[in-house]
């Protein structure tokens, strides 16, 4: 079974045909919300909102352990994870979908390890390749197979929020090789590979990062081309299973 995680914007996702929904409780505490299950094309996918239904967790109270714990426990082979990011590189444009292919974390105070405590010998899981190469290689194909356009590889930057960043802030990121900005993707990708679970993102690009572009004074969310994204991510979901 596959799982998704939708991002802002992506509270529900009307393609699935929801057959139930379970409260799972965890060692690490509680997931964002309940788990939908449901089909698409008949294959069986689990869902969760990472923001919780209402969109009332802010990235840093997410309880990223206990959701991908959560996951795991359902067995799940691979997890689609979908974020909304401001872009940096040029080509980011708002409304392009992005499947990174790296990581820099940016994001501080979250509960970030499964391996910690007296209990818990220490492991250092390898993160080379934060993504797997395998499930964002299927990512890739469903762009193609549906039609929908995607920029193949990045560098997402992963920033703690709940604030928009300043133009400095990005520049720095820019010079460090980041090409796109979220809050999310970590650490939520470092769990998944903790947990052995293969894991890739698909982000949306909702805005020019600060100081990019036409965001010379303040950041615009273009939420027209966030929607057609939003639809676009559907899309992809459908030809992906
Ligand atoms: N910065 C950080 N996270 C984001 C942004 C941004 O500009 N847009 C969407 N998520």
């Amino acid at each position: 079974m596959l799982a998704i995680i939708g991002g802002s914007g992506l509270a529900q996702l009307p393609i699935l045909e929801i057959t139930h929904r379970q409260v799972v409780r965890t060692p690490y505490g509680d997931p964002s919300c309940a788990l939908t299950f449901g089909r698409i094309n008949s294959e069986n996918v689990v869902f969760i909102a990472r923001h919780g239904y209402g969109h009332s967790l802010a990235p840093h109270e997410i309880n990223y352990r206990a959701n991908i714990w959560a996951l795991h426990n359902q067995g799940v082979r691979g997890i689609v994870a979908i974020g909304s990011v401001g872009g940096i590189r040029p080509d980011m444009t708002p409304g392009t979908l992005v499947v990174p292919d790296d990581i820099i974390d940016y994001s501080w105070g979250r509960q970030h390890t499964y391996f910690e405590g007296l209990d818990h010998p220490v492991v250092h899981v390898d993160f080379t390749l934060p993504y797997d190469a395998t499930l964002r290689q299927r990512v890739l194909r469903a762009g193609e197979k549906s039609g929908v356009p995607l920029v193949r590889g990045g560098v997402y930057g992963c920033t703690q929020g709940p604030r928009l960043e300043s133009r400095a802030e990005i520049r720095r990121m820019a010079n460090d090789g980041a090409d796109i900005v979220g809050m999310t993707g970590m650490p939520e990708a470092a769990l998944a590979r903790e947990l052995g679970i293969p894991y890739a993102h698909l982000c949306v690009v909702s805005n020019w990062a600060a100081g990019c572009m036409d965001s010379a004074e303040s950041v615009l969310f273009a939420e027209g081309l966030r929607e057609q994204g939003i639809k676009n991510v559907q899309s992809l979901i459908i030809a992906l299973l």
